[in-house]
């Protein structure tokens, strides 16, 4: 039943109920005056006065049936005057945000979720704009998510298509060449083997590295997190670098601010690997004779901050705040001999947010970048005896 009719019904009831009720009441009242008047005037030998005969005895007395027409009257007119207000004063009150709530509603059925559902009051039905408004936005943050996601999708499809048929390609030629006998000596035989050794082993690399990105994305890596000392895991840590670094002609300068016996919370392994993703960077976008990184450790509270600084070719200033996306790479045309698939810094920024840390960097083109992450300090509680 529609709340217009529910609310017609309302007002017939609540105007003939009482109008009856009155009707039942003169009866009475009738019933008693007819008494009275017959113990006065003598009997007229009926028992049972009917309403229109009762209403004709009390008819006799004027005073009596001018009192009942006017307070009957006012009754119904009161009761009329009341009912049409209330009605009006609860269908405004129910019917244009009902409406606004049907718009809303119609809008989302379609897919439209660019809409504003403001309550004007805060009653139940403000209340219920206030929620639908909530799910209108929750609904368009998933519905960007999803479209994000998407995008991403495509993207990652394109990318790695693009990526894999690079290597392809050249392996394909370099067979194609030894099969028309172009590397007809073993000089050149050698050549030709070597490059489609290499090309396959860059595409094992990228599968490699999309399989762990796929992996962590997804958290499928098991974490081993271990309470590790902060001196010996990054004294360690130097020594692979320096030796590392020494033979690419890099220099490496260490240092350490820490003090002895504090300890991170952290998976050794996967430390290792953010090392090696950023220390791999530096060296791959170094573009100078003699290439310089340092690495700082420092106690910055309840953090410990580990920088990585080198004096590469530096990244734009446009460019600094979406190299952690995946496959963000600065160099977008994706067909410069460098670089691989830019999944290197998301896969590095998904493992320092899963040990609770933060990771950014700071940069300069022509001068070098300095990648700044921080993991949670490991806080031994002693145990009260
Ligand atoms: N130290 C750096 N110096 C200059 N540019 C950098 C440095 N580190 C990262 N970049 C820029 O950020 C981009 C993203 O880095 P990321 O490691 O995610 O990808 P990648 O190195 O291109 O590929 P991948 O690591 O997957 O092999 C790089 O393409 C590069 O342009
Ligand atoms: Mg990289």
């Amino acid at each position: 039943m529609k709340l217009r009719t529910r609310l017609i019904i309302s007002f017939i009831t609540v105007i003939t109920l009482p109008v009856i009720m009155t009707g039942v009441l003169t009866w009475g009242i009738a019933q008693y005056q007819i008494g009275v008047i017959e113990k006065t005037y003598g009997s007229s030998g009926t028992q049972y006065k009917s309403f229109s005969h009762s209403l004709q005895v009390l008819g006799k007395m004027p005073e009596v049936q001018r009192f009942m027409l006017h307070t009957g009257i006012a009754i119904v007119l009161i009761l009329m005057l009341t009912a049409i207000l209330l009605i009006f004063w609860i269908y405004g009150g129910i019917i244009s945000p009902i409406n606004k709530l049907q718009e809303a509603a119609k809008n989302v059925k379609e897919g439209n979720l660019n809409f504003e559902l403001k309550a004007e009051k805060d009653d139940e039905m403000g209340q219920l704009i206030q929620t639908f408004e909530e799910m209108r936005l929750r609904l368009k943050d998933n519905a960007e998510e999803k479209l994000r996601s998407d995008k991403e999708s495509k993207e990652l499809i394109s990318n790695i298509s693009h990526d894999l048929k690079t290597p392809i390609t050249a392996i394909k030629g370099y067979v194609e060449g030894i099969r028309d006998g172009v590397a007809d000596t073993p000089e050149k035989m050698d050549k030709y083997i070597g490059t489609i050794y290499n090309k396959a082993n860059e595409m094992d690399m990228l599968i490699n590295e999309l399989t762990l990105y796929s992996k962590i994305d997804t958290n499928r890596i098991p974490y081993n997190f271990a309470p590790i000392p902060v001196n010996a895991y990054f004294d360690d840590c130097a020594e692979d670098l320096a030796m590392e670094l020494d033979s690419k002609n890099v220099e490496f300068g260490y240092f350490n601010y820490v003090d002895v016996g504090q300890k991170i919370i952290a998976d050794p392994e996967q430390l290792k690997r953010v090392i090696n993703n950023i220390v791999g960077n530096s060296l791959k976008y170094m573009e100078r004779e003699r290439g310089l990184i340092n690495l700082r450790v420092k106690d910055v509270g309840d953090f410990i901050q580990v920088e990585l600084e080198d004096n590469g070719k530096g990244i734009a200033a446009k460019d600094l705040a979406n190299i952690f996306d995946r496959f963000y790479r600065t160099d977008a045309s994706r067909n410069s001999s460098k670089g691989g698939s830019g999944i290197g810094l998301s896969i590095v920024k998904k493992i320092i947010e899963d040990h609770g840390g933060k990771i950014w960097a700071t940069s300069k083109e022509g001068t070098g970048t300095v990648m700044y992450f921080v993991i949670r300090k490991y806080q031994e509680v002693p145990i009260n005896e």
